[in-house]
């Protein structure tokens, strides 16, 4: 069942819920329309036992308290969310994304959510509720099998009054965190479901959905298209590869963008092979394309004038009689030929010739996302996205992005010394240097590709995949980037200057 999601201007200290949720400021406590409400039902025992646990609202302290039938909801949750003052909607987001994932479990099927008293984006409360109850559950039968599911939410403001235009931009931000989910998904799907046909279905669907442009190459249309490189990494995988290339296009626009994701759907290495340790977290290796896809899905969902290009370059990196291997010498599809070092490098040959063909687009800027090096991971850690540009205006557009998404991104510099790497003796590009600067000489090797056309990188290997849960991002597949994305575009169709 999908979650429902209403906004009321109702009573909400008489909600009859499994939990009521209730988002208090930092001072303001025992002013809180609800929380004096609920005080009184409980004839002054809840600021009583406030005071005896010291709970003062501080960012992400929470009180849960069992309501024992003296409310009508199951149970209380009051939550923390800082000093008025600091509350943007990144923090609103995350505080109440990461309340609902803890208070959306178990046997809880209704929730009511109280605001703070603070004015609010209310985009972000859609987003945050949505990301918040996101499960991947579809695998689990018998005991494990979720016996209910948030099916629920009554959100509302502090002081009971609603608007149109508040719901509008609450049914938005649910929209939107949709969209992040389609990418959260595609990262938790196992790799004997999610191949590059897997990933060209999920495209097709939400193409479907949206009502937007999709186009498909199979493996022979990939070779007919001359990506040699995207078809060399293919060819040793029985799960053959496939080109995929949704288009947003409104009638009024003011820039072109064509994002592009790298799609390895399972990276053995191939003949290179990895070790077995951490080998299956490699089906994590198509996150890039399933930010950009989730960014479409969110694209079409918010609607800017802006018109906006979705590739992936999908295909699964194996070890065959079939594979590719190292010494190989391949032509790309913008006719540079490269000589292949290692088959464990898969993913800048594959973009290679996707961003060769995002050129043709002649776009105003190209933007890649792709698990690209366990090099970035070493140099950030694995919640932090490296990310690289030709231009500082757009590497400060990108920053910009990210930080109103709430998602890490640092910049990375383009060090051309390490450049030289990339000389081969028997073609004119070898396409990896040596292990220091592993990131740094993967972005280099796709600038070859962008043509004059102004460029970002995004290696995002260690965010798109995460060990635990932490603010808006559950544990597995984050959807990292695409709310940054989704605000880069949105940035762009808003031009000021
Ligand atoms: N998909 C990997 C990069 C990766 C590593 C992503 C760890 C997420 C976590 C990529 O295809 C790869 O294998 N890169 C190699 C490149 C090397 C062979 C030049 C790497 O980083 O070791
Ligand atoms: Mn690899
Ligand atoms: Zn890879």
């Amino acid at each position: 069942m999908a979650l429902q999601i209403q906004l009321a201007a109702t009573d909400a200290s008489a909600a009859v819920c499994d939990a009521l949720i209730v988002g208090v400021c930092q001072g303001t406590v025992a002013s809180h329309p609800t929380v004096v409400a609920l005080d009184k039902a409980l004839a002054g025992s809840l600021l009583e036992h406030a005071k005896l646990v010291e709970f003062e609202a501080k960012l992400d302290q929470v009180l849960e308290l069992p309501a024992l039938g003296r409310l009508k909801a199951k149970k209380l949750v009051l939550i923390g969310l800082g000093k008025p003052a600091d509350l943007d909607a990144v923090r609103l987001r995350a505080s109440l994304a990461a309340c609902i994932r803890a208070n959306s479990g178990a046997s809880i099927r209704s929730l009511h959510l109280v605001l703070p008293d603070v004015e609010v984006d209310f985009r972000a409360v859609g987003e945050a509720i949505a990301l918040g109850a996101y499960r991947f559950t579809k695998y689990f039968t018998g005991e494990r099998k979720p016996k209910s599911e948030l099916g629920k939410v009554l959100v509302h403001p502090a002081r009971g009054k609603t608007s149109a235009a508040d719901k509008k931009q609450l049914d938005l931000g649910v929209a939107i965190a949709d969209a992040v989910a389609i990418a959260r998904d595609a990262v938790n799907e196992p790799p004997n479901v999610l191949t590059p046909e897997g990933l060209a279905e999920v495209a097709r669907r939400l193409a479907r959905k949206h009502k937007l442009k999709i186009k498909v190459l199979d493996k022979k249309g990939i070779l007919a298209a001359g990506m040699n490189l995207h078809y060399a990494v293919g060819q040793g995988s029985a799960n053959e590869p496939r080109f995929i290339h949704v288009s947003y296009v409104p009638t009024k626009k003011h820039k072109k963008i064509v994002f592009v994701g790298k799609g390895i759907t399972f990276d053995s290495g191939g003949l290179c092979i990895k070790p077995a340790a951490g080998m299956g977290e490699m089906k994590s290796d198509m996150g890039g394309a399933a930010a950009v896809l989730g960014m479409i899905a969110a694209v079409a969902a918010v609607r800017p004038e802006v018109e906006v290009h979705a590739i992936v370059a999908a295909a699964e990196n194996m070890p065959d009689a079939a594979a590719y291997r190292p010494a190989d010498i391949f032509t790309s599809l913008d006719g540079k030929t490269v000589e292949i070092i290692n088959t464990d490098a898969e993913g800048r040959l594959v973009l290679a010739d996707a961003l060769t063909y995002a050129t043709r687009l002649k776009p105003d800027i190209i933007i890649d996302a792709a698990t690209l090096t366990g090099a970035a991971l070493v140099a950030l850690g694995k919640t932090c996205s490296a990310f690289y540009s030709t231009e500082d205006e757009l590497a400060r557009a990108l920053e910009r992005a990210a930080r109103s998404a709430g998602e890490p991104f640092w910049r990375m510099p383009l060090i051309e010394e390490l450049g030289e790497q990339l000389k081969s003796d028997v073609a004119d590009l070898k396409h990896t240097g040596d292990r220091w600067g592993g990131s740094i000489s993967a972005a280099l090797f796709l600038r070859e590709f962008v043509g004059k056309v102004p460029w970002v990188h995004c290696d995002v290997a260690g965010p798109v995949l995460a060990d635990r849960a932490k603010g808006m991002y559950p544990k597995g597949g984050t959807g990292h980037a695409v709310l940054t994305f989704l605000n880069f575009v949105e940035q762009a169709g808003r031009p000021s200057k």
